[in-house]
């Protein structure tokens, strides 16, 4: 499997994708609303890549914290990035970020990373960044994130937005998290409020909330409300 290699364009397909040429499916949603869940789950059924766009953002975050720099200087955390560039690995089961040979992926689902994400990704230009580097991937792809179908993908040929209530999702998050429950349900609600700007669902996507389903029954929601797949020509 090929990587997006960040700053740079590279074509990422899977050859068993024919089928689904061109096609971009978004999935977006609150935080922990089981949206990479249902988006690996959703593309290894449709055998595609997905892109996840928060994995992206929680990478800077990483490189960002680490250097010291501060969450508001989008341009330092730019040049950093670019000095030292993170490949994205678009497994269907499950994205990969690696930094040279290191792999940064068991890194980014920290407390500290969800403390800082939310800062940084608010910054115009660190989006637009990330956005440009999304736009450069060949579909068809499963793209999971907050404004994956309203800005990013606008013209996606099938939109999902995932919801849940907070103690719903505080109770998923627990079990990653060495949080109790009650603190982690504040801090998804603080992160709700941080991102509520760019986690607005499009107003043509399906709105499922996840917390009436197992994982399976909304991937099964997904794939039920697909459009029908164009024929091979
Ligand atoms: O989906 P997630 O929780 O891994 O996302 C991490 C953070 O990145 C989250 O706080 C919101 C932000 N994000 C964003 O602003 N836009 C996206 N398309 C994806 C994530």
């Amino acid at each position: 499997m090929k990587t997006l290699e960040l700053g740079f364009d590279e074509d990422h397909n899977s050859q068993n994708c024919s089928r689904l040429w061109g096609v971009i499916i978004t999935i977006d949603g609150v935080a922990a609303s089981g949206k990479s869940s249902v988006s690996s789950g959703v593309a290894r059924a449709l055998k595609l890549p997905y892109i996840s766009s928060g994995l992206l953002y929680r990478a800077v975050t990483l490189l960002a914290l680490d250097a010291g720099l501060s969450p508001h200087d989008a341009p330092a955390i730019l040049a950093h990035v670019q000095a030292h560039p993170v490949r994205l690995e678009p497994l269907a089961e499950g994205n990969r970020v690696w930094q040279a040979e290191r792999e940064l992926t068991p890194l980014l689902h920290s407390t500290r990373i969800d403390k800082g994400v939310s800062l940084i990704a608010a910054q115009p230009a660190i989006r637009a960044w990330v956005d440009e580097q999304l736009r450069r991937l060949t579909p068809p792809f499963v793209a999971e994130g907050r404004d994956m179908g309203t800005n990013v993908f606008p013209g996606a040929d099938a939109k999902f937005y995932l919801t849940a209530s907070p103690r719903v999702r505080a109770e998923r998050r627990a079990q990653e998290r060495p949080e109790d429950i009650p603190a982690t349900e504040a801090a998804l609600m603080r992160r709700d409020e941080l991102d509520r700007v760019q986690s607005a669902p499009a107003s043509d996507a399906r709105i499922i909330d996840t917390g009436r389903l197992d994982l399976q029954g909304v991937i099964d929601t997904v794939l039920a409300a697909l459009p029908p797949t164009p024929k091979p020509t």
